[in-house]
């Protein structure tokens, strides 16, 4: 249910929070698709390769795009700035390693271990990041 309200004459979406918990849903579905990949082995299908690649970039757009907004209208704190540099940190980990995971054959001990353990990271990132956005319409 995404709600929308008028904005200096631009529509945005309400509420932060929202944001915050469509992440946390698309997360379940790229650990559950990440689960399913790594009980499928190497070499990997396309579709569920897609699958899990697509919902991670869309998690990783969702945040990039409410940075963005919420920093033109309103500005960040230092504390929602660092949370979202972690965030984008920990995805150019994952999408890195990721791709090394889809391209080496064999892989990497190292790369496998950073895919298995940064997630978590990634998601605690993302959703404070989320999180931090500032609410509402006036300055922290
Ligand atoms: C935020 C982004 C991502 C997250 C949170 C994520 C999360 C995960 C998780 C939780 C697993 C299961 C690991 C395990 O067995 O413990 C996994 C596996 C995997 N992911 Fe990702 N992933 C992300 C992005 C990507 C991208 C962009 C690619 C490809 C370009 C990718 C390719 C793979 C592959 C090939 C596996 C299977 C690894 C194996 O055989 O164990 N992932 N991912």
């Amino acid at each position: 249910m995404l709600s929308s309200r008028r904005n200096e004459g631009r529509c945005e979406m309400a509420d932060p929070w929202l944001r915050t918990a469509i992440a946390g849903g698309g997360f379940i579905l790229v650990f559950a698709s990440g689960f399913w990949l790594a009980h499928i082995g190497g070499p990997y299908g396309i579709g569920p390769v897609a699958v899990h690649k697509l919902l991670s970039a869309g998690i990783l757009i969702l945040l990039a795009v409410g940075a963005h907004t919420a920093n033109k209208t309103i500005g960040l704190t230092a504390l929602a700035w660092a949370a979202v540099v972690g965030a984008v940190a920990a995805f150019v980990v994952m999408i890195g390693t990721g791709a090394a995971l889809t391209a080496m054959n064999p892989i990497p001990a190292a790369v496998l271990t950073a895919h298995k353990t940064a997630p978590y990271i990634t998601v605690l990132f993302t959703l404070a990041a989320l999180a931090a956005l500032p609410h509402g319409s006036t300055p922290p």
